[in-house]
């Protein structure tokens, strides 16, 4: 058993105790190790300006395997244990400036000293990716999706975009090649072989080998929270509404990082990050890929995991709905299982018990003969919370489409709880009748109006949502 977190900053290895283990990255690289490129302007994981590299070797699953970028004024020290960090001051080499610095510069790219780290840092996340899929070219959408995560109050994003499009992608050097040698590699796996138990005044952490001893330590300490990658609980927490400083992770049990698919059914372990389930998705269920773009941002979701977007239990969470629509279930504590519309209980509210842990989410696959569909209505397009978000799954009876099976219809953002809307769909399946199932649908939810949308504009969207369904899928013409 080890008392310390161990990860290595600019290829040197950090043995970290109780004293910093409790800090967000941002404060322990500015504060502690006075490498203060990486700035912090929200602490909330909106601008990026924060921005750090990280890999984690431990985990199998990630599709790029290799550095990808993370907010690091919402990661716990902690969290970060076996994990390769490279920060903004490595990327130059020697005298020679990274592909990514030399294109700001050449571009005029860099503008205010608050942004620009995060946004070189994302580049460079980006050219490490394009570096891996042995490619030396990017077009101007891969350029902006890497990019969404970042802002840029001045709004100069033109020279920044061309700063990207204009990396030297054949000169780059591989920062995993720099940073990562197979003798780091062998001692972060021989460290993380140990789970780990911190025991401080103001911070005390466990993240153990396997789900029995979670649960042991979760009998022996109720308190203790559980975490996810805490893009949740590290932005409540720098708000200060709560404080981590009882921390239980589950990063070192190697089963929580599988996904898999198992005839129609898909499960989805607990470290399972929104990134590596986006790509999961993208080869057996598109529409979910597609439906993540608009997810949070590259940061984020190369480190928020689904379980902590379900568990979290927000009526505005994207994943929920759609999980509804895919008749999700609930795995705890790794045999009990609860379909997904019985674990929302009301606000902020869950059927998790005490001692319980969500060890994986399932779903299964529609059916060839069915259309699905995810919607999202948020202020931006990118990087924001939704106003509404709505989930419809539809079987037919007839190849017309004019005669329903069975159908799912799941929304965010119209209750205390992310919600099924079940009298709609007794009437779908009863009537075969969109007109009289919307009528219907208004008397099933009761919003609020809030900074995001009104009560009124979020039952237009609803409506609207179901409307464009059918049209897109030619249904109940
Ligand atoms: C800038 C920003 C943008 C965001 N954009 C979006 C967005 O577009 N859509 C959206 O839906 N969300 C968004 N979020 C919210 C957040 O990123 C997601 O909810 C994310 O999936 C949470 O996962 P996590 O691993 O970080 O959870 P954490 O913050 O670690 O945990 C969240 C909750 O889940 C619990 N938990 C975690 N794992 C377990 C487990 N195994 N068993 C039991 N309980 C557990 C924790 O105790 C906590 O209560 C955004 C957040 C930020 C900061
Ligand atoms: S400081 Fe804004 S995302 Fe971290
Ligand atoms: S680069 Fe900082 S405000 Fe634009």
């Amino acid at each position: 058993m080890r008392n310390k977190i161990v990860f290595f900053l600019n290829g040197t290895k950090e043995e970290v105790g109780s004293e910093h283990a409790g800090l967000m990255l941002s404060d322990y690289l500015r504060l502690k190790k006075n490498l203060t490129g990486t700035k912090v302007v929200c602490a909330e994981g909106d601008c990026g300006a924060c921005s750090v590299l990280r890999y984690f070797p431990h985990k199998q699953t990630t599709e790029e395997g290799t550095y990808l970028p993370i907010n690091s004024c919402i990661t716990l020290v902690a969290n970060l244990d076996g994990s390769s960090l490279v920060t903004v001051e490595a990327l130059k080499e020697d005298d020679k400036f990274h592909v990514s610095q030399k294109a700001m510069i050449e571009c005029h790219g860099s503008q205010c000293g608050f942004c620009t780290p995060g946004f070189v840092i994302a580049l460079s996340g980006l050219v490490e990716k394009k570096i891996s899929e042995n490619k030396c070219s990017l077009n101007s959408q891969e350029a902006k999706n890497a990019l969404t995560g970042n802002l840029c109050r001045c709004t100069g994003y033109e020279p920044i975009i061309n700063s990207a499009l204009n990396m030297d992608l054949k000169s780059a050097s591989s920062l995993k090649n720099r940073y990562f040698s197979k003798q780091q590699e062998q001692e972060l796996k021989k460290t993380t072989d140990e789970s780990v138990k911190i025991e401080g005044s103001d911070f005390s952490y466990f993240a153990p080998k396997t789900l029995n001893e979670a649960l042991d330590y979760l009998k022996q300490y109720p308190q203790a929270r559980i975490t996810g990658a805490t893009t949740d609980l590290g932005v409540v927490h720098n708000k200060r509404k709560i404080q981590l400083n009882h921390v239980l992770s589950l990063h070192l049990i190697e089963n929580s990082y599988k996904i898999e698919k198992n005839g129609d059914e898909i499960t989805i372990g607990a470290r399972v990050t929104l990134s590596d389930f986006r790509s999961f998705m993208k080869i057996h269920l598109p529409e979910m890929a597609h439906y993540l773009d608009i997810f949070a941002s590259p940061q984020i979701k190369n480190l928020a995991t689904v379980v902590g977007n379900v568990a979290n239990a927000s009526p505005i969470g994207d994943t929920p709905p759609a999980l509804l629509a895919l008749r999700g279930r609930v795995v705890i504590n790794g045999s009990k299982e609860i379909p997904l519309e019985k674990f929302f209980k009301g606000y902020r509210q869950t059927a998790l018990g005490q001692g319980e842990i969500i060890t994986a989410i399932k779903m299964t696959l529609p059916k060839k003969n069915a259309d699905l569909r995810f919607y999202k209505n948020s202020n931006r397009k990118d990087l924001d919370i939704s106003a509404i978000n709505l989930a419809i799954h539809t079987e037919w009876k007839n190849e017309e489409k004019t005669e329903i099976k069975d159908i799912i219809i799941a929304a965010g953002g119209v209750a205390a709880i992310p919600m099924r809307m079940v009298k709609t769909e007794d009437f779908f399946k009863q009537n075969n009748d969109l007109k009289g199932a919307l009528s219907i649908l208004h008397q099933e939810f009761n919003p609020l109006s809030d900074l995001r949308a009104s009560a009124a504009y979020r039952h237009v969207l609803v409506e609207n949502f179901i409307k464009r369904f059918f049209a897109e899928c030619g249904g109940l013409q």
